[in-house]
């Protein structure tokens, strides 16, 4: 099969070469991928930026998520049949999406929602869990709340605004005027051109702000949060809570706890909780999103479809940073 590899860290392009179809554990499906999508976490592990907490062997596939057809089930899988269309964000330790084929377990999949097509369902997985579990599990958002999600335009803001919608709460969001209108229509209640504003001084009073943004952005949200707040961050310094949780060893903690110092202490500050969240692959969430897109409740937003010959392509396009939702690799040309 053919699949987009690097083979060390900090490689320019990435390389489509032939490798084996992997093969399938007892709790594992065989997929036939359709199509995957881009993560900036692709492009960071490639530079290696990831490398204190994914460390991968050489030569490695690239690629976190996928829709596809199942071709091969495993031996305990029951709830899946050849030829299912199916979607996931599968484990860490087996990435990989960028391919023709991809053995995912079984509990890291879902039916793909019956009203998208493959390069639609490949939109969600990755984008769609984080969101659900910054904005259901962690802040537990209802329609008394008021949270920001910043990047709305982005591939992890789209489905943000829309699933914070679905809970009722009210949405402030930060883009550029050019995506104003179209952000508005995905639910955003506010919109705040980031070149002309700052959020900070625009927006108060908030019990929760969705950071996709790190760095300064992030700091500037504790002056926004309400005490009891919560500020979930997804490119923020990881703090030693989520070191301890993660499993990292205990030099690493003390690395990441004196890093993350600044934002535990403006937390501490200003009475509110800070969360690194590392997204986690769940078939049962994702067939919740599945049943919300069926609703018509969310839709993915694509900004480009790219054949899996032209790869290189679509990561230089994401690391332009200007994305309108998804980027997708499309595997048969
Ligand atoms: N920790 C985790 O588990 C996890 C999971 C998912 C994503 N992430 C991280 O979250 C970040 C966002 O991911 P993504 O997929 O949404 O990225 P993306 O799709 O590449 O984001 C692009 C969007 O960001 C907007 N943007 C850029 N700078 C901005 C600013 N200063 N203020 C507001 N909007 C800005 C751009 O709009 P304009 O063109 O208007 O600038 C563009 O629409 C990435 O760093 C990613 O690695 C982490």
């Amino acid at each position: 099969m053919k699949a987009a590899m690097i083979h060390q860290y900090g490689q320019k392009n990435v390389e489509l070469v032939e490798t084996a179809i992997p093969t399938i554990q007892k709790n594992d499906v065989l997929v036939k991928i359709e199509a995957a999508s881009i993560n900036p976490i692709n492009l960071k592990t490639k530079s290696g930026a990831m490398k204190l907490l994914l460390k991968y062997q050489m030569p490695l596939t690239l690629g976190s998520d996928f829709s596809g057809i199942v071709t091969e089930v495993g031996q305990n899988v029951t709830d899946y049949k050849i030829g299912d269309r199916v979607y996931g964000r599968v484990q860490k330790e087996r990435i990989g999406t960028f391919a023709e084929y991809i053995a995912v377990a079984k509990t890291d999949i879902a039916l793909m929602p019956k009203n998208l097509s493959f390069e639609e369902a490949a939109a969600i997985p990755l984008v769609g869990l984080t969101s659900y579990q910054a904005l259901y599990d962690i802040m537990g958002l209802t329609d008394k709340d008021k949270v920001l999600i910043q990047a709305g335009s982005g591939g992890v803001g789209t489905i943000a605004i829309q699933l914070a919608k679905v809970s009722g709460a009210y949405v402030a969001t930060t883009t550029s005027e050019k995506n104003a209108a179209w952000v508005k229509e995905l639910g955003a209640d506010q919109v705040i051109d980031y070149h002309k504003e700052n959020f900070d001084e625009v927006i108060s009073d908030y019990d929760y702000v969705f950071d996709t943004m790190g760095g300064e952005i992030l700091e500037k949200s504790f002056k926004i949060i309400k005490p009891n707040g919560k500020i979930v961050t997804l490119s923020g310094i990881p703090d030693k809570k989520f070191a301890q949780e993660y499993g990292l060893s205990f030099w690493k903690q003390m690395l990441l706890a004196a890093a993350s110092w600044k934002f535990s202490h403006l937390a501490k500050k200003a009475q509110a909780g800070y969360h690194f969240l590392f997204m986690r692959p769940d078939g049962k969430q994702l067939a919740e999103l599945t049943k919300l897109i069926e609703a018509g409740k969310i839709r993915p937003i694509i900004d480009r479809v790219i054949p899996l010959a032209d790869i290189q392509e679509a990561f230089d396009y994401s690391e332009s940073g200007r994305a309108k939702g998804k980027i997708i690799i499309k595997m048969a040309d």
